[in-house]
């Protein structure tokens, strides 16, 4: 394609290096001719699906001959009347992930800058370099995100900071004082993307009330997701949060209707669903107190989390025990195209999963 006379495709599409998805289970359960792989590489819910998403998926699903409400009207009322918002400060997405691509399209220009961690969701990075916008990468300090050397690698180009809270793959979390250190000290006129994908899991009073930013009018917009706690990771959907004023910018780029009819309703009575949050948050709290007593009894370093994963540091190289792990039908994800040479990063799954998990690592180091 490179040698072509007719340049197809602009510079800045050309070096992206994209994201690496895994096989499908069934592909790698076909390969390894195995029958029950588990997968904890994606921090998706072990639980399945919240029951009462899947009943009104059910319910709906005669109704797909119609296109869906592209206001997505009825999940943005709920969301603001539970959040005590107005409506006009919440727009649903294709997963967060689609508003995050549409934060980068309305804010970023060719001249501008985005300002990420190194270590973090690679799906910022991506966003910006889809739309031609500049990077400034800032390095974790203690595997937790450097909001002060983030602060100071503002310059009067940058317009937007990505922050994921907590950040995945570490699991570490910045707490309310620090974030409103952080928004103190940068000008009022710079976007912050703060991503809060693994919110209910979150036990730790010390998180910030994300929310409190937008109500006093500050330019935050805060991400969540129904991919984790609500099991919903396959129907795509997730929100943001932020002043009215942002919001309407961002309608204006994001995709007619990018979320389905079935993910609305399933979305909607997911939020009803406080039994298999409650679970969710109960399993998640257990299995990581298994994991971390098993994980120092072999004497494997990793890194406290408030997510529903652990990175793991590892004497060996990742990608073997990976392998070794895979071989075993442990589906895990080493951490290399993140900048994390010696890290492997674990889902916390259910206790049957766990025991695999430990078992399986035992064996592969
Ligand atoms: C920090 C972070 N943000 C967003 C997402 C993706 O969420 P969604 O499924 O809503 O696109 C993930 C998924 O792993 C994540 O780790």
């Amino acid at each position: 394609m490179d040698d072509m006379k007719i340049e197809l495709v602009p510079e800045h599409i050309k070096k992206i290096i994209p994201y690496l998805p895994g096989k499908p289970l069934s592909e790698v359960e076909r390969e390894l001719g195995l029958k029950d792989v588990v997968k904890l590489a994606s921090n998706e819910n072990p639980l399945g699906p919240s029951p009462l998403a899947i009943e009104a998926i059910k319910k709906h699903i005669n109704e797909v001959n119609l296109y869906p409400d592209n206001g997505v009207y009825y999940l943005r009322k709920k969301l603001a009347s539970i959040l005590n918002l107005s409506m006009e400060q919440v727009i649903i997405g294709n997963g967060t992930t689609d508003i995050l691509g549409d934060i980068a399209r309305t804010f970023l220009g060719p001249e501008d800058y985005a300002i990420v961690a190194d270590q973090t969701f690679l799906v910022y990075r991506l966003a910006v370099q889809a739309v031609n916008g500049n990077l400034i990468t800032v390095p974790l300090k203690n595997y937790t995100y450097d909001l002060p050397a983030m602060a100071k690698a503002v310059t009067p180009h940058t317009k937007l900071v990505y922050i994921a809270n907590p950040n995945n793959p570490t699991g570490t979390m910045v707490t309310g004082e620090e974030f409103d250190r952080f928004l103190n000290s940068i000008p009022e006129d710079i976007v912050v993307a703060l991503d809060e994908a693994y919110y209910e899991y979150i036990q730790d009073p010390a998180y910030p009330d994300s929310f409190k930013y937008v109500r006093e009018g500050r330019p935050v917009i805060v991400l969540r997701t129904f991919s984790k706690i609500y099991g919903l990771a396959g129907l795509r959907i997730g929100y943001a949060v932020a002043p009215e004023e942002l919001i309407r910018y961002l309608i204006k780029v994001k995709c007619l209707f990018n979320t389905s009819h079935l993910a609305q309703v399933g979305a909607m009575a997911a939020l009803d669903d406080h039994d298999f949050v409650t679970k969710g948050k109960r399993v998640n709290k257990e299995g990581y107190q298994f994991l971390s007593e098993e994980l120092k009894k072999i004497k494997v370093e990793f890194i406290p989390s408030v997510g529903n994963f652990i990175l793991l540091i590892l004497q060996e190289d990742p990608y073997k025990v990976y392998q070794k792990l895979l071989r075993k039908g442990v589906i895990v994800r080493p951490m290399k195209m993140w900048n994390l040479p010696q890290e492997l990063r674990v889902t916390i799954g259910t206790h049957q999963q766990n025991l695999r998990f430990i078992k399986a690592l035992k064996e592969s180091l």
